[in-house]
């Protein structure tokens, strides 16, 4: 792979940010640029010294003024729900069994799931995400669509067959065994292969017998390198479901715990409605709760308390998420743009600088991936966006009137989405400029 020297002004954060003055947990560099080798970033800081270390044959790319920051993760999302977002319904339950559950079937022909899993990371790169923790459907071959694409590509992605046994069209079921088995087969065939990861993904509680919840804890117990990712407590309705169907469970978080499912790879997509009780599991346990703004306002779910989880004594782990096709957007700018509204909802805040850190090195972080992705430090994977805060118009209009850093990310993120993405680096190569 070439030697790069992208250049721009560039912004990667050390730790989140304590609030909207604390110049201490990022570093901006005014005229700088990253050095890339064999996909990995091998410096990164002000042009000058940077270029000093380039060797002479490097190939320069100008993107000032446009501001460079990692690449966008996104750490909750659904790659057979790329034709279910924005259906019309009233709540969760509803939309999975007329819609979600309707699309996921086609996902048996292997053509189709090829198809979709093209548009899929054709989407991802377009909107600058770089890596995404995915759900395919139960069918084994759309998880093998989805990792044949993203190793293409050479992405730095997470995905998983999706475990689900019961109260679903037939059409969609696996068996303990079979979801046990095709799981297996998935991780032997593509986790570590390349860049790609594998999560146990039992869908959640409703969808999953307690043999089957029992399986899912084996394959926790027998491989906790990988992630497990489920939802939990995102909807009323599907929270008394769950408490009919594990009459025993102290609460929904119970249900995941004894089966073993809690630990710090365990992503919770959702986790809206939790007790002081269920908040006090997540941490003690290191388990992450998955904020998705805007899928959580689109179905009505509720709103996100992040603030009141990351602010108790113990505190909760949060990632942010788009959750298509639940959510609206794949947007991670949309996504902290809605989830900024939900905070003001509440009388919380969330600065723009904290938006910011959240998509990038936040995220990483909540992935345990932090030593890989998520910032621009030298030894990281060469993941990069670059941004154009007067993408349109009124974007431009706006910036007239910008004077600081946390005015142009505060525009970037209420204003921007795909078409303030001049460019999207996947290890090292411009991959949204080829699309
Ligand atoms: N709960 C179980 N499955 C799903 C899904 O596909 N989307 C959302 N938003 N919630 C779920
Ligand atoms: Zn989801």
């Amino acid at each position: 792979m070439t030697a790069r020297l992208i250049r721009g002004r560039l912004l990667s954060f050390r730790d989140a940010p304590k609030g909207i003055d604390d110049t201490t947990s990022y570093v901006y560099e005014e005229d700088g640029a990253i050095l890339t080798d064999n996909g990995i970033i091998v410096a990164s800081g002000d042009y000058a010294a940077v270029k000093g270390k380039a060797p002479a044959d490097v190939v320069e790319t100008d993107h000032r003024p446009h501001l460079i920051t990692a690449g966008f993760i996104d750490t909750h999302i659904h790659f057979p729900q790329m034709q279910v977002i924005g259906s019309y319904a009233a709540a969760l339950l509803e939309w999975l069994n007329n819609y979600t559950f309707v699309e996921e079937q086609r996902f048996a022909d292997t053509a189709h799931a090829a198809r979709i899993a093209t548009a899929f990371f054709d989407e991802l790169v377009r909107h600058g995400t770089t890596t995404a923790v995915t759900y395919c459907s139960v069918h084994k071959t759309s998880a093998d669509a989805f990792f044949t694409e993203s190793h293409r590509r050479n992405l730095r992605m997470i995905g998983g067959k999706v475990m689900m046994d019961r109260n679903a069209p037939p059409g969609l079921l696996d068996t303990p065994q079979t979801g046990y088995d095709d799981t297996k087969s998935v991780i032997e065939s593509w986790h570590g292969k390349g860049r790609q990861m594998v999560a146990i993904t039992p869908r959640f509680a409703i969808t999953s017998t307690p043999e089957q919840m029992e399986m899912a804890g084996t394959l926790v117990r027998e491989h906790p390198d990988l992630h497990m990712q489920t939802h939990l407590s995102e909807n009323r309705a599907e929270i008394e479901f769950t408490q009919e169907l594990y009459p025993w469970s102290k609460d929904y978080t119970d249900v995941y715990e004894h089966y073993g499912l809690l630990g710090p790879k365990s992503l919770f997509g959702h986790s809206i409605h939790l007790s002081d009780r269920e908040a006090d599991a997540m941490s003690e346990s290191g388990s992450v709760a998955v904020f998705c703004p805007t899928s959580n306002l689109f179905l009505g779910s509720g709103l996100f308390g992040l603030k009141t989880l990351d602010e108790r004594d113990n505190p909760v782990r949060i990632a942010v998420a788009t959750d298509v096709g639940g959510g609206t957007n794949y947007s991670m700018l949309r996504t902290v743009d809605e989830g900024y509204k939900v905070l003001q909802l509440q009388g919380q805040r969330m600065t723009p600088l904290e938006s910011f850190y959240r998509i990038t090195l936040g995220n990483a972080r909540a992935l345990s991936l932090e030593d890989k992705i998520g910032s621009l430090e030298p030894g990281r994977e060469a993941d990069i966006v670059v941004l154009d805060a007067c993408a349109t118009p009124a974007m431009a209009l706006k910036m007239e009137a910008v004077t600081k850093l946390t005015e142009e990310l505060f525009l970037l993120q209420t204003l921007g989405d795909d078409r303030a993405i001049v460019e999207t680096y996947v290890a090292g190569e411009p991959a949204k400029s080829v699309l």
